[in-house]
């Protein structure tokens, strides 16, 4: 099994990947910049989500051209890493959630490999891989982390954070953490027939759920707060990650790059 990691903020310096070679890729959707190396001995690639110097804003990330990037690495399994606010009191700054479901709430995004024919309807009954969700909780568990095991994502536009109004009509719908990056990267993942599961980092309760304004630069603090924890966690989920591809996540996928 080839393996791959998406992170973004925070995780962008990853001090425990031994880097080796830089592969641009590309595709008709554009090129992405894929870091091949090593971790714990185990070769990984690592794709930073915001560009190598972090200057992408979620809202202009070509995800098509990263997820390509990863079948033209002929890469199987990846795990997605991102930082979220939290609906709910019970899950705080510090906290994880394995992502089990999302709502799509953006509204600007390339978020399909089939806009274009053949015409393809994908399933998604099950929006992850559960191999690669069980591997992350096993980690989590492992960790000692506090952690929702089947979190539900809303996928906002931004850049901009929610309303209070926003926050309460999600919280009513029991999701659990709201973010910009994990849709339509799960979409392409799962359209492009990767087994792909994702971990949420809670970096702030969401708006109107603390007293204070949110800001990005109290988010990026947060997320590298949290940045120890997620490495254990992410270590024991890349050892425990499936060693083939029974789940059936690559069966479905017609797609050509
Ligand atoms: N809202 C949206 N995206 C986020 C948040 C949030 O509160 N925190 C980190 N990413």
């Amino acid at each position: 099994m080839r393996m791959a990691l998406i992170g973004g903020t925070g995780l962008d310096e990853l001090a425990w990947f031994a880097a080796r070679k830089v592969n641009v890729v590309s595709s008709r959707f554009g090129s992405a910049e894929v870091i091949e190396g090593k971790i714990g001995g185990q070769p990984l690639f690592f794709l930073p989500r915001h560009g190598p110097s972090h200057s992408t804003p979620p809202g202009a990330i070509n995800y098509r051209a990263q997820i390509a990037a990863l079948r033209t690495l002929q890469v199987d399994a990846v795990i997605g890493v991102c930082a979220t606010g939290s609906l709910t009191p019970d899950l705080p700054p510090g906290s994880f959630a394995v992502l089990a479901d999302f709502i799509d709430m953006t509204r600007r995004r390339a978020d399909t490999f089939f806009d274009q024919g053949p015409v393809v309807h994908t399933d998604f009954s099950q929006p992850y891989c559960p191999r690669v969700s069980d591997a992350l909780r096993s980690g989590c568990k492992q960790a000692q982390a506090r952690y929702e095991s089947n979190g539900i994502y809303v996928g906002v536009e931004g850049p901009r954070y929610e309303t209070p109004a926003e926050v309460r009509m999600y919280a009513a719908t029991g999701a659990h953490v709201v973010g910009m990056t994990n849709v339509p990267e799960a979409i392409l993942a799962k359209e492009a027939g990767l087994c792909y599961g994702a971990i949420a980092v809670v970096t702030n309760l969401a708006t109107g759920l603390a007293a204070e304004h949110l800001r990005h630069d109290d988010v990026r603090a947060s997320m590298v707060k949290s940045a120890e924890k997620l490495q254990e966690i992410l270590s024991v989920a890349l050892m425990q990650m499936p060693a083939d591809r029974t789940c059936g996540c690559a069966v479905n996928s017609s797609l050509v790059i």
